[in-house]
C-alpha cells in the first residue's frame, strides 16, 4: 500500500504519542509522517529540529498548514485541547482533508452533531481517538454481543479508579476546567481520562455492529476533591434503548492506578475485560471461552485503521463520529442530572507529598466503589457521607448543552 501521508498538529502533551505511532506505522511502509504544525518552535526546539532532519515540513499556524498542503496531507491529526476539537476538525473537512481528532471528539452533542453534519458534507472522514474500537479483544468480543452468544444484554459495570497528581492539572491551561476561553471543556473522568471506558460501556451494551447503546435517561452524581472546576470523581447509570443498563463509576482520587474494569452481564454468558488482560466470557450453561489479548497496541491499530480505510483496504473505521453520539449525549445527560459539581468536604480527603506534587485521596473511596458497583447503586443510595441525591435526567430529543456551574 502506498504510505499514507499523516500531518499532526502540536507536538507537546498526546501529540507525542501520535508522532510515535506514525513513525511506528513508517517503519512498516503504512504512513509517512509528512508535516507538522508548532505554534511555538522554540518550546520544542529539538523535536522541531529532529524533524526537520528528516524533512518534516513544520508551520507555524494551523491555518497555513491547511493551505498549503491541500492535495498533499492526506490526513490531520488533531491532539489538542479538548474545546478546539471542534472548529478545527470542521476547518479540515470544509478544506477537503481527513481527521484523525481526539477523544472526546465534543463534550455538547451541539458541537459533536455540528461535526457530523460538515463531515457528511465533506469528501473526507473523520475519525475519532477512542482506541479500544481499534482492540482485537473488544472487537470480537462485540461481535460476539452482536451474534447473540451472550443473549440479551442486561448490564454493563464500569469501574476506574486511578490517581492523578496536582501536576496532573498544571501541564496545561484547560485541564480540570469546566470552561476555558468561553468554550466547554467539562474536563473530568467521564469526558476525558476515562471516556473510554464509559464510551465502552455504551459500546458493548449495543448489539448492533457499529453502535453504541443510545441513552434514554441518566442519573448521575459528579464530585470534585481536588481544586479545581471541573469534576474527578463520578458515578452514572444508565437506561438505553437497547434494554441495557449501564453503571459507570469513575475517580481520579485513588490510592493507586488500577486498570479499569468492564463486566458485561447477559442473558446466556457474561464477560470480563480488564484492559492488558485476555477477557473470559462465562455461559451461564456452563463452560467458558476465552479471548487472548494479541499484544497488539490499539493506539498504533487506530492509526492503522484510518490509514487502511483510506486506501480501501479496512472496509470500515473502527470509531467514527456517529458512533460517538451515545458517548457525548450520556457525557450532557450526567451533568443535567447531576446539576452542579459537588465538593467533597475535605474531612473526607487525605493529601500526600508525591513525586514532587501532591495526590489527592477520598478516603475508602475503593471500598465507596466496590459497594456501589455491587449493589447497581450510586453513592447517594448507599448512603456516602458527602454524596448527594439527584434525579434521572431524559435525553428524549436532546438537541443542546448550556449548563452554567
Ligand atoms: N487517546 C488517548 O488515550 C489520549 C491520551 C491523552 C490525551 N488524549 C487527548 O489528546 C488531546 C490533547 O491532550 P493533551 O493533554 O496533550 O493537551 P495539551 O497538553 O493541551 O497539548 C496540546 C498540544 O497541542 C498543541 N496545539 C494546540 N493548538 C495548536 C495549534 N493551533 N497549532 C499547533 N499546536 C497546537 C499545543 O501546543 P502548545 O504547547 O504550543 O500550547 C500542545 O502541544 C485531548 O483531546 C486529550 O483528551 C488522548
Amino acid at each position: 500500500m502506498e504510505p499514507v501521508s499523516f500531518c499532526v498538529v502540536g507536538v507537546g502533551g498526546y501529540g507525542r504519542m501520535h508522532i510515535r505511532i506514525i513513525e511506528a506505522l513508517e517503519e512498516e511502509g503504512l504512513a509517512k509522517l509528512s508535516a507538522a504544525v508548532v505554534r511555538n518552535p522554540k518550546k520544542y526546539s529539538d523535536e522541531v529540529s529532529r524533524l526537520r532532519r528528516k524533512n518534516v515540513r513544520i508551520y507555524r499556524s494551523y491555518m497555513d498548514m491547511l493551505e498549503n498542503e491541500a492535495g498533499t496531507i492526506e490526513i490531520v491529526t488533531l491532539p489538542v485541547a479538548i474545546h478546539q476539537h471542534k472548529d478545527m476538525t470542521i476547518t479540515a473537512l470544509k478544506a477537503g482533508f481527513n481527521v484523525l481528532v481526539e477523544k472526546p471528539p465534543a463534550v455538547t452533542i451541539q458541537d459533536l452533531d455540528a461535526m457530523i453534519e460538515a463531515e457528511r458534507a465533506s469528501s473526507g472522514f473523520c475519525a475519532v481517538g477512542f482506541q479500544s474500537q481499534s482492540k482485537n479483544t473488544i472487537k470480537e468480543l462485540k461481535r460476539m454481543i452482536c451474534d447473540g452468544r451472550l443473549g440479551e444484554i442486561k448490564e454493563v459495570i464500569v469501574k476506574g479508579r486511578w490517581k492523578r497528581l496536582d501536576s496532573y492539572y498544571q501541564r496545561n491551561a484547560w485541564a480540570g476546567k469546566f470552561m476555558y476561553n468561553g468554550k466547554y471543556v467539562l474536563d473530568g473522568t467521564v469526558s476525558n481520562p476515562l471516556s473510554h471506558y464509559l464510551f465502552n460501556g455504551l459500546y458493548l451494551a449495543s448489539m448492533e455492529w457499529g453502535r453504541a447503546a443510545e441513552p434514554l435517561r441518566v442519573r448521575a452524581e459528579l464530585y470534585r476533591a481536588h481544586r479545581i472546576e471541573g469534576e474527578d470523581t463520578s458515578c452514572l447509570e444508565i437506561e438505553t434503548e437497547d434494554g441495557a443498563k449501564i453503571f459507570f463509576y469513575a475517580t481520579l482520587c485513588a490510592p493507586s492506578n488500577e486498570d479499569p474494569i468492564h463486566q458485561i452481564i447477559g442473558s446466556k454468558a457474561s464477560a470480563e475485560l480488564i484492559k492488558g488482560l485476555d477477557v473470559k466470557v462465562e455461559y451461564s450453561s456452563g463452560g467458558v471461552e476465552v479471548l487472548r489479548d494479541d499484544g497488539s497496541d490499539d493506539r498504533v491499530e487506530l492509526f492503522r485503521n484510518a490509514a487502511r480505510y483510506l486506501r480501501g483496504l479496512d472496509e470500515e473505521l473502527n470509531c467514527t463520529l456517529q458512533m460517538t453520539r451515545p458517548f457525548v449525549l450520556a457525557l450532557n445527560g450526567a451533568y443535567e442530572s447531576s446539576g452542579a459539581i459537588w465538593r467533597i468536604p475535605e474531612k473526607h480527603l487525605t493529601y500526600r507529598e508525591e513525586e514532587g506534587s501532591v495526590s489527592t485521596l477520598i478516603n475508602n473511596i475503593v471500598e465507596i466503589i466496590d459497594k456501589a458497583s455491587k449493589e447497581r447503586k450510586l453513592y447517594s443510595d448507599i448512603g456516602v457521607e458527602w454524596a448527594h441525591p439527584t434525579e434521572y435526567f431524559s435525553l428524549k430529543g436532546y438537541r443542546g448543552f448550556s449548563m452554567k456551574l
